[in-house]
């Protein structure tokens, strides 16, 4: 599906004079990969630096050691640790425990004091900075050895140099590897099997794994391997399970066997024996290079991937994945400016915005479908404000795409996915945030969806109470998939402190009822007085007697009784599982209603108090929460998290006060956002916080389940954005940049504009021609949007 969509791209010409820059050269793969302290990964992005596509089923990269073991290195990489392996499966941008870091192979050139199934012995410091551009990733290991990889879509190839002059030439793999977490909910490795053939030139089998983040019991990922040079001596080895917890793993050593194929224990069976291989190379081979297709439904289509790779040139892969990424992501927002730093943040956050989901189109092991399939939505609570609206508008095809595989999974699993990743639908932070990302593709006129699926889809998450699966981190409710937290919502109109994360939970549920009301406009108008009436669940939990800096009224955890529990609106305590609010405190959720903006400014006490609120959101030094790599800054609003995400551009549903919104949206990025190695300003979250970035340069801001933009301030003179494969662009120009972050005047598509926003027709229109807006910059601040404010579609008036 993929490829033909490219070609007719490419025919009709809409692209062809762009896709012939090289893009690539901006994109800084390292951007996101350390914390505020140099050198270390603590409180990261977390971004995936290695190898792959966009999309991409395979991700090839490498897994490290760390110094301060308490937090975990999500993406494989850490700046300061010891190389352990190479991997085949990777996520980007996460926080909390990892997932993935499987299918490995690990360069060795002597076994002298090794335990092949001990790191510890055998794990390698690099001698030089690690280089990576697009499409392409290499190390240089203290042993000797260059490890060099690149990746197709569902295989990769590793080039490994070895120095003249050693004891041995070996790869090992050690089927049990994976990433390891700081603590809690660790993966684990269950179970395998392992087969060499061809005199060692080819083996191939399955590993099993469990957990990670988001639970979810054993899965399987096929591989299949080749290398260029027949070893001298290929060798399997098993040794006892080890768990996760296990104290002392020095005992536990590789015990060899002749046989060529090998099985660590019954299939299913948890406690399995570890298994691997030691390939060892004739020494005078002084390269090697090695292709890993993985398929997560056989070997056999797991050696069919190989064919993606038809030779042993890592180079012409490198420049095939570079090719891809200009034509089918970084070639789509063209943008000039001679600021080489913006250009390196713009194409940057460009790349990491197309990272996750994983297209595993083909690739479901567990039912046979026509539709695309898409794994690792890690997560939707995080991507759905700005991921996925970046998407429908510079890839409607592709997010149809994503669109289609959410409703299959609803249509084989009872209910979409949330936090999925390894095939396994959960975990749920707060809503079920499949209903905002289906809404806005409705209300943005994506095609090719089966709508009638799709709001099947979304009345089960919100009429249908999923089964509690006692996570122990909030035995509540689930957290697996749908609204743990319904039967609250249903009866009360809230979310009661009886579950935990009630008040998040009840503003996320009434956007996601909000949502509903979108699509049942179309779909089922009987519907649409039912879900705007519950989506106003967070005007029954607003308190109107609690006061906090001077400010009354917040949203407020509500028994059912109607009765408050004690709480500080500045506070979410652990902003956890269990806590009234989820990664966010009460003053940020309170902003967070993007439908009815008209009722919040109301309850907050109408447009001089609430925008004195709002101002408030940006004193430094008032918060009162630290949450480690989840925040950043010391203002109440957190530019370090989603939940805090359109909170600086709210100045827009008031009557000329854009040029707040746009102070802030330069200032924000000038401030958390940089070209540097901690260029993020926290977990990356899947591309959450780099295509927050994206539209901030781009100079609009999406309300995500409205077809609105909220108008900004653009960061380059021109700017072609290119409208999926429609043949239309959108150009933004702009003048007078370099006075001041200040819009002055704006013509849009040749009318003077006195709006705030847009609507999607403005810029995808109707008739298929191009838009155009035309922005003046200065450097005072001009009332220059004295128009209607920003639409309150959700608006609802309760008893
Ligand atoms: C990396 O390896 C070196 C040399 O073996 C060792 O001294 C160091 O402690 C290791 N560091 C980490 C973070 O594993
Ligand atoms: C180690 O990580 C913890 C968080 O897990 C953090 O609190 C601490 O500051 C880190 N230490 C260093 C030296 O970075
Ligand atoms: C390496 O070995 C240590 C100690 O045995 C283990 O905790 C860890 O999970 C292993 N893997 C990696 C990638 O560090
Ligand atoms: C780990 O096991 C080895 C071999 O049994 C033993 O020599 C060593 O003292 C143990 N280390 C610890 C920390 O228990
Ligand atoms: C494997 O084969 C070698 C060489 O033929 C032999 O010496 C060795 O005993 C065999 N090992 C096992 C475990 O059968
Ligand atoms: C290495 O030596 C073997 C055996 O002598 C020979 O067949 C092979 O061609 C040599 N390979 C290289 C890369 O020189
Ligand atoms: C280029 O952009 C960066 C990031 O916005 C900014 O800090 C820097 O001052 C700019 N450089 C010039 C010459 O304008
Ligand atoms: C609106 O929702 C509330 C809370 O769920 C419910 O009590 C009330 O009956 C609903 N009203 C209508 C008109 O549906
Ligand atoms: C709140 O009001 C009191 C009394 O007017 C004043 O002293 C205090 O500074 C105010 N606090 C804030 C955070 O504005
Ligand atoms: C309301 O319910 C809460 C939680 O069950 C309880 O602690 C509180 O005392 C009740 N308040 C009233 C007025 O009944
Ligand atoms: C605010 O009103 C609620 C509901 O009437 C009541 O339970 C609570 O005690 C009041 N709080 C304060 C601080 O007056
Ligand atoms: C931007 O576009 C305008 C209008 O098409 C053109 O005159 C100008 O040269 C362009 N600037 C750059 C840097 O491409």
């Amino acid at each position: 599906m993929r490829p033909a969509t490219i070609v007719i791209a490419a025919s009709i010409g809409v692209c062809n004079a762009l896709s012939q820059k090289d893009y690539t050269q901006h994109v800084n793969l390292f951007i996101g990969t350390e914390g505020p302290v140099a050198g270390s990964a603590y409180s990261a992005g977390n971004v995936f630096p290695g190898a792959t596509l966009p999309f991409g089923a395979a991700k090839v990269g490498i897994d490290t050691t760390r110094w301060n073991i308490s937090f975990a290195a999500n993406g494989g990489y850490t700046p300061d640790g010891n190389v352990t392996a190479i991997t085949m499966l990777h996520e980007s941008g996460t926080g909390g425990a990892p997932t993935y870091g499987l299918i490995p192979q690990m360069p060795l050139t002597t076994l002298e004091g090794v335990n092949l199934l001990d790191n510890i012995t055998y794990m390698q410091p690099r001698t030089s900075p690690d280089e990576a551009s697009v499409g392409y990733y290499k190390t240089q290991l203290q042993n000797g050895v260059k490890a060099e990889m690149s990746s197709s879509m569902h295989a990769g190839i590793i080039k490994y140099t070895y120095p003249s002059e050693v004891e041995g030439k070996h790869i090992l793999v050690d089927l049990s590897h994976f990433i390891p977490s700081a603590g809690k909910k660790e993966q684990w490795y269950s179970n395998g099997e392992l087969e060499i053939s061809d005199g060692g030139s080819r083996y191939s089998g399955y590993g099993v794994y469990r957990e990670g983040w988001g639970w979810g019991g054993d899965y399987r990922v096929y591989f299949c391997a080749r290398f260029d040079t027949t070893p001298v001596e290929a060798r399997l080895f098993s040794g006892k399970a080890t768990d996760p917890y296990w104290p002392n793993t020095t005992d536990v050593r590789p015990v060899f066997t002749n046989a060529t194929s090998i099985r660590g224990g019954t299939v299913g069976y948890q406690y399995a024996d570890r298994i691997g291989a030691l390939f060892s190379f004739p020494q005078n081979s002084s390269v090697v290079t090695s292709k890993v297709g993985i398929s997560w439904v056989s070997e056999d289509k797991a050696c069919q991937f190989l064919d993606e790779i038809p030779h042993w040139d890592l180079q012409k892969v490198h420049s095939a994945a570079k090719d891809q990424w200009n034509s089918e992501v970084l070639s789509k927002i063209d943008v000039h400016t001679s600021n080489q730093t913006q250009l390196e943040m713009f194409y940057t956050a460009m790349y990491h915005s197309h990272l996750m989901p994983s297209d595993r189109t083909g690739e479901n092991p567990y039912w046979e479908s026509e539709e695309p399939y898409y794994d690792d939505f890690y997560t939707l609570w995080d991507t759905f404000r700005t991921l996925h609206p970046l998407l429908t508008l510079i890839e409607p095809e592709r997010q149809s795409d994503i669109v289609r595989a959410m409703i299959d999974i609803w249509r084989h699993e009872r209910f979409m996915p949330e936090g999925r990743s390894h095939n396994h639908n959960g975990r749920v932070q707060g809503g079920s945030n499949s209903d905002n990302v289906l809404a806005d593709a409705y209300v943005k006129g994506l095609k090719g969806i089966n709508w009638a699926d799709g709001y099947a889809a979304m009345k089960t998450n919100a009429e249908v109470q999923p089964y509690n699966n006692f996570d122990f981190e909030d035995p509540s409710g689930s957290t697996k998939e749908g609204r743990g937290g319904l039967q609250d919502w249903k009866k009360y109109g809230f979310v009661t402190p009886d579950r935990g994360r009630c008040l998040s939970k009840t503003v996320d549920y009434a956007l996601n009822d909000f949502s509903l009301s979108q699509v049942a406009r179309g779909e089922a108008p009987e519907d649409v007085a039912v879900y705007l009436n519950r989506s106003a669940g967070w005007q029954r939990t607003w308190s109107h007697n609690t006061t906090s800096l001077n400010f009354t009224g917040f949203l407020a955890p509500t028994y059912g009784n109607g009765s408050i529990k004690a709480y500080d609106p500045l506070s979410c305590g652990a902003c956890d599982w269990q806590s009234i609010s989820y990664e966010g405190v009460p003053w940020e959720y309170s902003w967070t209603i993007p439908f009815d903006m008209e009722t919040l400014i109301t309850l907050m006490g109408g447009p001089e108090m609430a925008e004195k609120r709002l101002d408030t959101m940006f004193i430094p030094g008032l918060t009162q929460s630290n949450q480690g790599g989840n925040s950043a800054g010391t203002t109440i609003f957190n530019p370090g998290n989603e939940p805090s995400f359109m909170t600086p551009f709210l100045y827009n549903y008031w009557p000329g006060k854009q040029h707040k919104s746009a102070r802030l949206s330069h200032d924000l990025v000038d401030q958390y956002y940089n070209n540097g190695r901690s260029g993020i300003p926290g977990n990356d979250d899947a591309g959450a916080m780099s295509s927050w970035l994206v539209w901030n340069m781009v100079g609009l801001y999406p309300v995500a389940t409205q077809p609105v933009y909220l108008i900004l301030a653009p960061r380059f003179e021109n700017t072609t954005v290119t409208l999926g494969n429609s043949g239309a662009v959108l150009r933004i120009q702009t003048t007078g940049l370099g006075s001041g972050p200040y819009v002055q005047s704006l013509k849009v598509n040749g009318i003077q504009w006195d709006k705030s926003w847009l609507s999607h027709e403005d810029l995808v229109r109707a008739d298929g021609s191009d838009s155009l807006l035309e922005f003046e910059m200065g450097a005072e601040p001009v009332s220059w949007d004295s128009g209607d404010v920003a639409p309150s579609p959700g608006h609802v008036t309760i008893p």
